[in-house]
């Protein structure tokens, strides 16, 4: 019996949700059950496929032929050089060329290119020196060092000092000992190190801040080292600094501020120059600033200046600034020259001197993250005018970030911008849903004749109309550009599928998830939230690892996390905490230990493990503590927005066994052999405790939901004696129950297709994306979304439904391990060996992904067809890989690899470059390979 409930705070969901579940005929549901067999003979093939998609797919095909991307994107440039490369994409502590390095012991990273395959680095040669152009490293030289890893490259040199420039280089033997070229330089700037290097005071504001100073020489290398709070824009000689905006990144800022470091020495001179720094109230909700510059000329001397009470403070232009709320500029209020030398501010004494202000509380840190910046520019599709005065501006795409407006007209116009993710009927925009976010901009015009070209600085809304009234005329289409604000992360993967809707799907989720990043993971960028959620972010972190490059950032947050952590071990629900609970719902507590091994697992990074094991052990101490007879009974939202909810006490007990068990590891990592021991056995009372309490004899199953299900499937709580009933029941809960669609909150979501490939039900999985009607994806998108909604349900009103939520995207990671196989595998991190394994499931008939990974470009590329099918994959140097192909009902096959037969006959052929093995088992060829790249035809009858 399957009672729809509504989730909490969503009324009305049973009765929408049984309206359009009447499950369908068996026969359809015969066919989801089925295996992909048969798909390459034409008698079998499904009739149900359209010409259309016939005809797609063979255009698709051609186009994977003639240009595929995993080729087009892995060129080396320098084909024609031999051997190893040199070492490319050199980073330190994960960013290229970072400023403000406050580690000090830094960690190297490195990507290795070579013109053979299965080749590896079997030494390397790094040198760290004060000079870019030595030849020797006077900081560290680490010799000759045996290792076949380019990553997490501990520096073990002499100690770094404060505010200096390093230059590294590397260079690396291949597995026949020979030499690459070195790498090009690199370079790292050290941070300030010591507390005391901070001399400058807190000092308020009112908005503007300035400060002359004089500079005898001509500056050789000069610093600015800045924590504004709550935002910053800084000026130096009338320019602004960086491209940074809503700066610095978001913390608990009693627990610690960040600093951002700017190489200014080419906007400073001899002669006279000045500092201009504007403040935002941000989360701070308040304006303060430390700072510091140091500048030194070529004959060593140094110019240190400091925030101090020295400094001048006015109002400024800005008349309100509110993240939730928006932002005033009275462009009449500007005050020209004022972040110039010989600035005569008129009137005369509308400066005052700044008062030192209480320090926020935190040790200042490093911003070693990427900042948040505007990515794009988005001209309007559409511009309507749908009430006398009232002008709608349509960008096609929900969005972060804010408008940029163009105008000109009479000085002191007022000009109102608002914000929404959706239309009335009428044409005018919705804001119910952003709930007590007013989202609202003002522009008072200058009105010197010229266009004023003006875009907020210290708000963000999340939108896809803009709503332009007070206009002095009628705006034209481009008068306002949607601007797209988030944390600078570059993008990592690719995923494409010959099914559109899937493509449509990751649209969805990239979009989704970028504009969630805003120094944090958020849960929405649009209402009066914005919060790290770490529930949320616990779900999406995987899928992001695969989209972009995450590694700094959660760095960043995972060092959030634990300012937030009590003395009882407890964390809470939102990083920095501001809304929800302490302690947290273990669903969303259990962020810190995930993220933490994820780390571990996409980039291999067990120094954050070493320094966490004693934070997280504690985390997981106060679960225990709060734990009865091994069960988690504490549950604040569960599976969160599921449309049939599973217990909550199910879902805390699912993640304290999982926050266990995940510990238990990390001690093995670290040598912890006793701890790993004993949260081993931890882990083993709390599987049979759970056993015993969620899994009913009676109904043979862990409960009527799918979630229930799911997540003993996933994590192996189930033993011998539930899995098969409990698989069962998810299945027939799935599939005749529900016809292929999701009840799954967040939770149950995000494990869910993992439970269905492992079971080799990937078939099911994609009927289940594939859907259209409620509740699926596909219902998000014929509904018109351009990012993922929070919750299965169409809603408009003021309850809660957000249109841009990333939590349901946790999929995304289904799509590289599944449809495009790149695994890593089970012994493995880092995608230093792989497991490409893809799903070709239905009438999919092409799927390609690649991920740029800490240990370098891996790919893979399918695509089947009558009788065939091919695979390309990219393994990076140092990288190995097993690669499956399945051989669906062919016979007397035959694999080629870039035209020469490898395997015919049930045997090895002809043994090519970096091609180790090749077995048939169990329906798939089992290719074994080294690094490089390959193009694999199967064939057959
Ligand atoms: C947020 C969620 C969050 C939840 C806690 C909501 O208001 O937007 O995404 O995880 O509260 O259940």
């Amino acid at each position: 019996m399957h009672l729809l409930a509504s989730p909490a705070g969503l009324p009305g969901s049973s009765s929408r949700f049984s309206s359009r579940f009447s499950p369908r005929s068996n026969l359809s549901l015969r066919q989801t059950g089925s295996k992909a067999g048969g798909l390459l003979t034409k008698a079998s093939r499904s009739v149900t496929v359209s010409a259309i998609l016939a005809i797609s797919a063979v255009v698709m095909l051609a186009l994977f032929l003639t240009s595929s991307p995993l080729l087009a994107q892995t060129s080396l440039s320098a084909a024609s050089l031999k051997g190893a490369l040199a070492p490319c994409d050199l980073r330190v502590e994960y960013l290229a060329n970072p400023l403000g390095v406050d580690t000090p012991q830094p960690r190297f990273f490195w990507k290795n290119r070579h013109s053979e395959r299965g080749q590896s680095q079997t030494a390397f040669e790094l040198i760290v020196s004060s000079s870019p152009s030595a030849d020797t490293g006077d900081l560290w030289e680490s010799g000759k060092t045996s290792g076949d890893s380019s990553i997490q490259i501990v520096y073990g040199g002499k100690p770094l000092a404060s505010n200096r420039t390093y230059y590294w280089k590397v260079r690396i033997y291949d597995s026949e000992d020979k030499a690459s070229p070195w790498s090009e330089v690199a370079r790292f700037d050290t941070g300030l190190l010591s507390p005391s290097d901070w001399k400058g005071q807190w000092i308020g504001s009112d908005g503007l801040l300035r400060r002359e100073f004089t500079l005898p020489e001509e500056p050789r290398r000069a610093r600015a080292y800045i924590a504004g709070l709550g935002y910053y824009e800084l000026h130096l000689n009338g320019r602004r600094v960086g491209n940074h905006v809503l700066d610095p990144g978001w913390t608990n800022y009693k627990k610690r501020i960040l600093y951002v470091t700017y190489d200014v020495t080419r906007l400073l001179r001899q002669g006279k120059n000045a500092i201009g720094v504007m403040l935002g109230q941000g989360w701070y909700k308040s304006r303060a600033l430390i700072f510091e510059l140091y500048i030194e000329d070529a004959s060593g001397n140094v110019t240190e200046i400091h925030s101090d009470t020295s400094w001048q403070t006015a109002r400024g232009p800005i008349l309100e600034d509110s993240i939730y709320n928006g932002e005033t500029y009275d462009a009449r209020l500007e005050q020209p020259g004022w972040d110039r030398p010989d600035f005569a501010a008129s009137p005369a004494g509308s400066w005052h001197q700044a008062s030192a202000v209480e320090a926020p509380g935190g040790v200042l840190s490093s911003q070693m993250m990427p900042a948040i910046q505007v990515i794009e520019t988005i001209v309007p599709l559409t511009m309507t005018n749908p009430a006398p005065g009232v002008y709608v501006f349509d960008l096609g795409q929900n969005i972060s970030g804010w408008a940029q407006l163009r105008v000109s007209g009479p000085a002191g116009t007022d000009i109102r911008l608002r914000f929404s993710e959706l239309l009335y009927d009428n044409g005018l925009i919705n804001q119910e849903n952003l709930r007590s976010a007013r989202a609202e901009d003002h522009y008072i015009l200058r009105g010197d004749g010229a266009t004023e070209v003006w875009e907020p600085r210290f708000t963000y809304h999340g939108f896809r109309y803009i709503e332009v009234t007070g206009f002095p005329g009628t705006p034209r289409l481009d008068s306002v550009r949607g601007r797209v604000v988030h944390t600078a992360v570059s993008p990592a993967g690719n995923f494409s599928a010959s099914t559109q809707i899937l493509n449509d799907i990751q649209h969805l989720i990239l979009w989704g998830q970028k504009t969630n990043l805003h120094s944090i993971p958020t849960d929405c960028c649009q209402r009066d939230e914005r919060m790290g959620w770490m529930g949320d972010a616990q779900v999406t972190a995987e899928e992001a690892m695969m989209n972009y490059d995450m590694a700094a950032f959660y760095t960043n947050f995972l060092r959030n996390i634990r300012d937030e952590q009590a003395a009882d071990g407890s964390i809470t629900d939102t990083v920095p905490h501001i809304w929800g609970q302490r302690p947290a719902d273990p669903a969303w507590g259990t962020a810190y230990p995930l993220i933490a091994w994820y780390m571990y697992q996409n980039y291999g990074d067990r120094r954050l493990i070493e320094d966490y094991y004693d934070s997280l052990k504690k985390y997981v101490e106060f679960l225990r503590s709060k734990a009865e007879n091994g069960l988690l009974k504490y549950s604040y939202y569960g599976d969160w927005v599921a449309i049939e909810k599973c217990p909550g006490s199910l879902v805390s007990t699912f993640y304290y066994y999982y926050d266990t068990k995940v510990l238990a590891d990390m001690a093995r990592l670290i040598n912890k052999t006793a701890e790993a021991q004993a949260y081993d056995k931890l882990a083993g009372d709390i599987k049979a405790a759970f056993n015993r309490e969620f899994f009913d004899p009676k109904t043979r199953s862990y409960g009527p939901t799918q979630t229930a299900n799911a997540l003993p499937l996933f994590i192996g709580l189930a033993t011998d004696k539930e899995r098969g009933p409990a698989w069962s029941e998810l299945f027939n809960d799935l599939v005749y129950e529900h016809d292929s669609h999701l009840t799954t909150g967040i939770i149950g979501t995000k494990y869910i297709l993992d439970v269905l490939t492992s079971t080799g039900n990937s078939d099911l999985a994609y009927d289940i994306l594939t859907r259209t009607d409620f509740p699926s994806y596909g219902y998000m998108l014929k509904n018109g979304a351009t990012t993922l909604w929070e919750i299965w349900q169409q809603r408009q009103g003021p309850s809660m439904n957000s249109h841009n939520h990333p939590m349901l995207g946790s999929i995304g990671a289904w799509f590289y391990r599944a449809l495009a196989g790149i695994n890593i595998a089970p012994d493995s991190v880092a995608y230093k060996k792989l497991v490409i394994k893809p799903q070709m499931v239905r009438d999919l008939t092409h799927a390609s992904g690649s991920l740029s990974t800490i240990n370098g470009e891996v790919g893979c590329a399918w695509s089947k067809g009558d009788r065939h099918v091919k695979l390309e994959a990219v393994i990076p140097v140092g990288s190995e890989a097993l690669i499956y192909i399945p051989v669906f009902k062919l016979r007397n096959l035959q694999l080629t690899e870039g035209g020469t037969v490898v395997f015919a006959d049930s045997q090895l052929k002809t043994s090519l470059p970096g091609i180790k093995s090749i077995e048939a088992k169990g329906g798939n060829l089992i290719i074994q390979v080294g690094s490089g790249r390959y193009a694999f035809k199967l064939t057959g009858e």
